[in-house]
């Protein structure tokens, strides 16, 4: 069907912000396809409605009241935050609702309906009550940096629907002895004592510590402080770690947290996704983002925002812009970026490069995706290949 990517697009979009009108509507698309006979559009769609309909029923509001039923006082813009007692910083940055991403990352749709079924649970909080069950009330987010990890946590804690308090590790750290214990002791007392989540980042700063000799006694201070304050949160309210380095964290530490939650670098199909979504409003067509998205194999979903950027900014300077040349700049000038397979391909020869393209398996490239690339016809592709060989 003639622009059903742009189609799927747009409901994708309209989607992300559950919405029940538009959850209706789409179903009114789907059923239309499917009567018309466009049975792989319309099961596309059901697939788009069948997690927006797991994100319909988790609205942040069913969720605070669950989760705030008796607890603390309100966080608001006033209230005076904890702070270092050497240097005077803020222990924690406050984020309230509209300073919290609306869009879950996108990820495989195994990881973010895992994600939903987790948010799901806490709107059947009064529920699990009644049985018993106390609901999951931490998670530690773990994966390589820049894949989307903090981004996740303040989308999770969005739908939570209450305030976030953003402490990242480091930042607690101070050189006088025992004054790192005693900044977590008061960010924890002030997390327990206001409804808020919890958002402790970069959580791993702490093993840095552990590799210094000198600070053995401090370094045990340090940790079993934090167990304690984990264990004094179990109840009181949700908290959210985030590594980047799981295996430096302490076992004990690690088995704090109700779930943990790995977080891949992104797959094919997701490095296309975030392509298309960070490209906006620029459109690029399928063969060329393609290109881009196998450029980017085992590159971070924060790789392929700068990729977009960089394509963006050629684009500004030059819209006729040539692409195999753009992505030869970018990994030209981003070594730490490309793989350096991928990279030492594009960096060949024209011929080299494409000959790359032709015979990679997992993408496919067919010679008429191929030939605009490198602004040839597909005749003399042709020609080129069969000299190659
Ligand atoms: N899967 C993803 N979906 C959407 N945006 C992503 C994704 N992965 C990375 N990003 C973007 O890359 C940047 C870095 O992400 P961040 O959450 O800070 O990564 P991490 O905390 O894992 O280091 C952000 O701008 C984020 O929006
Ligand atoms: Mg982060």
């Amino acid at each position: 069907m003639e622009h059903f990517n742009i189609i799927q697009a747009l409901c994708r979009s309209a989607l992300s912000v559950p919405n029940s009108a538009v959850v209706q509507q789409v179903a009114r698309l789907k059923d239309a396809l499917k009567k018309g006979g466009d049975n792989k559009e319309a099961k596309s769609l059901e697939s788009l409605l069948a997690s927006s309909q797991i994100a319909l029923e988790m609205t942040p509001g069913k969720i605070k009241q669950s989760f705030a039923i008796g607890r603390g006082d309100e966080l608001t813009s006033t209230t005076p935050i904890p702070v270092d007692k050497e240097t005077s910083t803020p222990l924690a940055e406050i984020y309230f609702g509209e300073d919290l991403p609306s869009e879950i990352p996108i990820f495989e749709d195994n990881i973010k309906e895992a994600i939903y079924s987790i948010i799901n649970e806490w709107t059947k909080f009064d529920k699990l009550l009644e049985i018993e069950a106390y609901p999951a009330s931490s998670c530690l987010i773990y994966g390589l940096p820049g894949t989307g990890k903090t981004h996740l946590a303040k989308w999770i804690a969005k739908q939570i629907g209450l305030p976030v308090a953003l402490a990242r590790l480091e930042g607690l750290m101070s050189s006088f002895l025992g004054t790192t214990a005693k900044n977590i002791g008061n960010l924890f007392a002030f997390a327990n004592r206001y409804n808020c989540v919890l958002l402790l980042d970069e959580f791993d700063a702490i093993a840095k510590l552990r590799n210094d000799p000198q600070e053995v006694g401090e370094v045990k201070r340090v940790v079993n402080t934090l167990l304690q304050c984990l264990d004094s949160r179990k109840e009181k309210g949700f908290t959210i770690g985030v590594t980047n380095h799981e295996a430096l964290l302490d076992p004990a530490i690690w088995r704090r947290f109700d779930i943990q939650i790995e977080i891949p670098k992104p797959s094919q199909m997701v490095s296309i996704s975030l392509l298309k979504k960070f490209l906006q409003p620029l459109e690029f067509a399928d063969n060329e983002v393609k290109l881009f998205a196998w450029c980017l194999e085992d590159s971070t979903g924060a790789d392929v925002e700068m990729l977009a950027k960089w394509i963006k900014r050629a684009y500004v300077v030059d819209k006729e812009m040539n692409v195999s040349h753009v992505i030869r700049q970018f990994a030209l000038l981003n070594s730490g970026r490309v793989n350096e397979k991928k990279r030492d391909m594009i960096l060949n020869s024209d011929e080299e490069f494409i000959n790359a393209l032709i015979e990679d398996d997992k993408y496919s490239f067919k010679q008429v995706d191929i030939a605009p690339l490198f602004r040839m016809t597909t005749s003399s592709l042709s020609k080129l290949k069969s000299k190659m060989k």
